[in-house]
């Protein structure tokens, strides 16, 4: 599978990296955050250690205050391969189930709670090899592009464990039921195009315009008002478990949860540049920031 070039273009004067970690390189440009898995030669498969280096780049992340959108990726030929076979599993074996909770923990907070409530939009830009436990960050990305190429696999099956690690939820919360099914038991691989036919992703594009489509969107969100793209993303995301009173009243609080949030004030803005200026026309695009 051919690389995305990820790690080889030039860096523009607007670059700038978060940080220096072992298995994670974070940078941002233009306002956009870039996450990228950064084991190569091991297919990017998740470690202990990159687990918890995820946790400081995530925080990092959103701590900086140019970043405006978060795109997350792996280097050279694979999103990931899923959890290290090694590491993460038969190297724990021997470790006592406390200890091995205290090891693995950070691998459920980073895949889990801390990408459900980034509080930037997130997009998966899937480059390649997408295996069993990266179903889970993928899942909790608001976003997901793939690569036409792309090779995804349910493959827990093919070495005998049970989907873990909130990867059903993930694949069940995208997948129809019938496909989760089909794919997570027979662990058979699909391509980028059957990812998005099956709405594990959003779409599926040539390998070659993977970066640019997954710019595209970026630079579109980058208009839109973060508190109030947060405060969305929460409430489509949450509701979908709940009955119709308890979507309505989490509906109302994170309406107005987020207009508390909101430091510019955008509904004053738009409604202004709507009705008083004429300047924009909300159904066509953002308000003017
Ligand atoms: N865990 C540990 N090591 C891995 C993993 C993994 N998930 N995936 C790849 N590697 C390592 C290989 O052991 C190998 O290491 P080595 O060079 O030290 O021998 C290196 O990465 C390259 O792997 P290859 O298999 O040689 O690469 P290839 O490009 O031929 O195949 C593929 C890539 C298809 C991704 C293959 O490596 C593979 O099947 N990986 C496992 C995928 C998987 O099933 N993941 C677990 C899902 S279940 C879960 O996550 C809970």
């Amino acid at each position: 599978m051919a690389s995305t070039g990820e790690t080889a273009s030039a860096a523009p004067s607007t670059h700038r990296e978060l940080g220096t970690w072992s298995t994670v390189k974070a940078s941002v440009e233009n306002e956009i955050a870039w996450v990228v898995l950064n084991r190569p030669e091991k297919r990017n498969c998740m470690s202990p250690t990159l687990n918890d280096e995820m946790l400081e780049v995530l925080d990092a992340v959103a701590l900086d205050r140019e970043a405006r959108v978060m795109v997350l990726t792996g280097a050279g030929e694979a999103f990931s391969a899923g959890m290290d076979l090694k590491e993460f599993f038969r190297d724990t074996d021997a470790l006592s189930p406390v200890e091995r909770e205290i090891k693995q923990r950070s691998c459920f907070e980073w895949q889990g709670p801390r990408l459900r409530q980034f509080p930037l939009p997130t997009i998966a830009m899937v480059n390649g090899y997408c295996f069993g436990g990266a179903f889970h960050p993928l899942g909790n990305c608001d976003l997901a592009v793939a690569a036409d190429d792309a090779m995804f696999g349910l493959s827990e099956v093919n070495w005998g464990i049970v989907p873990g690690g909130n990867v059903p939820l993930a694949v069940a919360h995208t997948m129809s039921l019938r496909d989760a099914m089909y794919y997570s038991i027979t662990g058979e691989t699909f391509d980028g195009r059957k990812a998005a036919e099956v709405g594990l992703v959003n779409e599926s594009v040539p390998r070659d315009r993977l970066r640019a489509r997954v710019l595209e969107i970026a630079e579109m969100m980058k208009t839109k008002n973060t508190a109030i793209v947060r405060g969305t993303k929460e409430t489509v995301r949450h509701i979908r478990g709940m009955g119709w009173t308890e979507a309505e009243n989490y509906i109302n609080a994170k309406f107005a949860e987020a207009l508390y949030a909101d430091a510019e004030d955008g509904r004053a803005q738009g409604l202004k540049q709507f009705l008083d200026d004429k300047s924009f026309r909300p159904g066509l695009e953002a308000y003017k920031r």
